[in-house]
């Protein structure tokens, strides 16, 4: 007899409107994110401009509404100049961040040309390491205004008529690290934010603002820094971000799945260290939060010592993940719905080649990671309105924490369309969880499909040469008088997806 685990689900139980934002992704000039990822001229598949549409095909697919680009530690050092005008022009230099050369031939408009084949938006970072306020407010000039100023008519002069009008942009990058170009103290930051971010919004106020949160959870300045920087800030932004990765360094799955309740507890911090300094100046506004980094990054450390400095492109941070890396995904991804009404904004770092779901063969396929499909599947089918339903499930204990729950789930109701999507991880190592969902006054309701990600092997990673880590659609979901009920295999990640007929 398997365990079991009961989910209740009503439509008037709701968490937020999800923001599309939170599917976002991050392409850093970094590695072969950029060259030999997006753009690779020459390649059988390149478009006119270079770019492989090999690879457009598959951010397409992942529906991906918002690009964070270009670093990363590679902006606190970046010169946007460099990467705009003509390109025969355009400097080559010294990257600092990842010890390599950047050539400049992809700029700001190039990526911005990628960005529409795409359909997505674009969160642009600016330099707050080696520049600061002017190079911004400049940054914003150039991509925002109509015209009829330096900046603005310098883009016309390269070609671009019409502004951007980019609406989402961070001050910096991880500024508390001291590997950051330009490492700041948290006031240090914290007082040139406010000044960039007051300025940037006098050349355009429509746009939105993110201010560097800690680098990750363990930054002996984590929570200090957040309260400090908002305390400057407050007026002047939108969002506070949020950065972290996992690996399984232990190589202990069951402890390695729950490291997503980190994750959630790390979000509600940042909420209650934003709330708190909202009730400190008697603000009127809520701080939201922008997980504008986020994924499994192990794999590839030691490879990485190993890369020549100063070469261009090289393959750096080129995770292969495994089956075991696509389930924590999945948990993660729950995590970041479960608070849709405060995480508005979330990238998964990043897109493609470094740390990403899609990976590319020099002059050959494109082919996609084990992570590719839940984020695929949560981006597809997770848009609509985040439920809050009431989950119970057995609980294990593992080296790190305690109380586990092996179901990790929520749902969403697409309210337009008539759709209800169950997103659910088993943790359970040894078996399949029954799973009974109530879902009380959805009437009507009947299974489309339920899609499941499962395999024998744990450590199965996927490759050009074949995806032996996929999702198939023989899930055993059915729903009768009001009831959905499943088994969910061991260590599996399920997409139960129903709609009114
Ligand atoms: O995503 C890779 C790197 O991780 C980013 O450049 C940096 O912001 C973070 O440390």
């Amino acid at each position: 007899m398997s365990k079991k685990a009961k989910m209740i689900l009503e439509k008037d139980f709701k968490i937020s409107e999800i923001d599309n934002r939170i599917y976002g992704s991050f392409v850093e000039h970094l590695g072969r994110a950029v060259y030999g990822g997006i753009y690779e001229p020459g390649h059988p598949q390149a478009d006119e401009m270079g770019f492989r549409q090999d690879v457009i095909e598959m951010v397409k697919e992942l529906q991906v509404p918002l690009v964070r680009y270009p670093g990363g530690n590679f902006v606190s050092g970046y010169n946007w100049e460099d990467g705009v005008g003509p390109v025969e022009q355009r400097p080559r230099r010294l990257d600092l961040a990842w010890r390599t050369t950047e050539t400049n031939e992809i700029g700001t408009n190039e990526f911005m040309k990628w960005a529409k084949l795409v359909n997505a938006e674009v969160n642009m970072a600016v330099n707050l390491g080696t520049r600061g306020i002017d190079a911004a407010r400049s940054l914003v000039e150039y991509m925002n205004h109509p015209g009829g100023s330096y900046y603005s008519d310098l883009r016309i002069s390269h070609g671009i008529k019409e502004p951007y009008n980019v609406k989402t942009w961070c001050l910096g990058n991880e500024m508390d690290g001291p590997w950051q170009i330009g490492h700041k103290t948290a006031v240090e930051y914290g007082r040139i934010a406010q000044e960039a971010a007051k300025v940037m919004k006098w050349v355009d106020p429509n746009i939105e603002l993110v201010a560097c949160g800690s680098s990750n959870r363990s930054m002996p300045t984590f929570a200090d820094w957040e309260a400090t920087v908002l305390d400057h800030t407050y007026d002047h932004v939108e969002f506070i971000s949020l950065h972290q990765y996992y690996g399984n360094y232990d190589n202990e799955i069951s402890n390695y799945l729950a490291m997503s309740l980190e994750m959630d507890d790390f979000i509600q911090s940042v909420i209650s260290i934003a709330d708190y300094i909202k009730a400190k100046k008697r603000g009127k506004k809520k701080i939201n939060l922008s997980f504008d980094e986020w994924n499994v990054w192990y794999h590839s450390k030691e490879q990485d010592k190993l890369i020549e400095p100063w070469s261009v492109a090289p393959p750096q941070l080129e995770d292969v993940y495994n089956f075991e890396d696509a389930l924590l995904v999945g948990c993660m991804l729950i995590t970041l719905l479960k608070h849709a009404d405060r995480v508005k904004i979330a990238c998964l770092a990043q897109l493609v080649n470094v740390i990403a779901p899609i990976m590319t063969e020099e002059n050959g396929p494109a082919w996609k990671q084990t992570i590719f499909y839940p984020y695929m599947h949560t981006s597809v089918y997770g848009r609509g309105v985040a439920l809050n339903p009431i989950v119970s499930s057995p609980k294990y204990d593992s080296k790190d924490f305690t109380d586990v729950p092996l179901l990790e789930s929520t749902a969403v109701y697409n309210e337009e369309n008539e759709q209800l999507t169950i997103f659910a991880v088993n943790r359970d190592l040894q078996e399949g969880l029954h799973l009974e969902c109530d879902i009380r006054n959805f009437e009507g309701y009947k299974i489309v499909e339920h899609i499941v990600l499962e395999n024998d092997e744990i450590k199965q990673t996927n490759s050009a040469q074949g995806t032996p880590v996929a999702p198939h659609t023989n899930g055993n979901a059915v729903v009768e008088n009001g009831l959905v009920t499943a088994v969910l295999p061991k260590l599996s990640w399920n997409v139960i997806r129903l709609a009114k007929k």
